[in-house]
């Protein structure tokens, strides 16, 4: 299948959606204006695998019907509550290397120690605190105090109390915990916009959408490689690309893969570049697109 695009449709301004683990963040928008362009703006569109909910949420900005899924119902309710908070709340969420690790202990954790868990963790996994044990304290304090006398997080490079802090320990370049802030700043303000009423949210296997007709499915499983990334790991690919293919008689199915089987073709590589190319043949392991035969 030809996929066109008119680039210049393509929704200026930030993208939105958690920090999250496989986040499609980057190709959100370019994706929601291919399907826009090339399968109409009437069908609801299912994202059975929604994790951080970038897909949801472009397709809501955009005026499209869209339903939310994920097996975990944790993204699903870290999404709920920054959408129903203010960016007073935001400031409430990064916290101390010690705190990360007594969270990440606990037996029982709420939805705030989740947010906490995910923004103040290494490449977003929960897992391992965001600064190395040695500038944990400092970057921490220097953040926090950065928020109590500018009230900023995007711009923190240009205060007063950075350039102060650059001066005086070099080794200082940046402070994620703020740039996280910052991602989940546009997130907050979408709920005085009114731009997102309710999102419809499920928390189930894919399959459980076997009904589905006049649709377009949306599909980002797990790639294969990725045990242990998310709380849901065991997604059988053979019967999940079999599933596609019987969801395709009736359905425009979607899929966000690096490799596919050969009943699949990619109708669509993001590249970086501007001018977006059809499926290629190089080395270079761009997102791809991809739709049954
Ligand atoms: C690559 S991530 C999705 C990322 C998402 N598109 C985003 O932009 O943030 C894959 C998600 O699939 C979910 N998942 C795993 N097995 C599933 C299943 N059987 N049914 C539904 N969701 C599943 C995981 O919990 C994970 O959040």
């Amino acid at each position: 299948m030809k996929i066109l695009l008119d680039e210049k449709q393509i929704r200026k301004g930030r993208p939105i959606g958690l920090p999250y683990i496989g986040s499609k963040k980057k190709i959100a928008k370019k994706l929601i204006e291919i399907i826009k362009q090339n399968f109409g703006t009437d069908k609801t569109v299912y994202d059975l695998f929604g994790g951080g909910g970038a897909i949801t949420l472009e397709c809501k900005l955009q005026g499209l019907d869209v339903v939310y899924n994920d097996i975990d119902p944790i993204p699903g309710l870290m999404i709920q509550k920054i959408l129903s908070e203010d960016r007073e709340y935001l400031k409430t969420v990064i916290c101390s290397r010690e705190e990360f690790f007594q969270i990440r202990d606990k037996e029982d954790k709420t939805i705030d120690d989740h947010l906490k868990l995910l923004i103040n963790s290494f490449a977003n996994n929960n897992k391992g605190y965001l600064y190395s044990k040695e500038r944990s304290d400092f970057k921490y304090k220097l953040a926090k105090e950065i928020i109590e006398n500018h009230d900023c997080f995007g711009g923190y490079k240009q205060t007063d109390t950075f350039k102060k802090a650059v001066y005086e320990n070099i080794k200082i370049t940046q402070l994620q915990q703020l740039q996280q802030l910052e991602q989940l700043e546009c997130f907050v303000k979408l709920k005085n916009t009114k731009v997102i009423p309710k999102i419809e949210i499920h928390n189930k296997d894919y399959k459980e959408f076997s009904d589905i007709k006049g649709s377009i499915i949306y599909l980002d499983p797990p790639y294969k490689n990725t045990s242990k990334v998310y709380n849901h790991n065991n997604l059988n690919h053979e019967e999940f690309f079999d599933w596609c293919k019987d969801m395709g008689k009736e359905n425009i199915v979607l899929i966000s893969e690096y490799d596919m089987p050969k009943d699949f073709e990619c109708i669509f590589e993001f590249t970086k570049a501007r001018s977006t190319l059809q499926c290629g043949t190089h080395n270079k392991k761009y997102e791809k697109l991809y739709m049954i035969k």
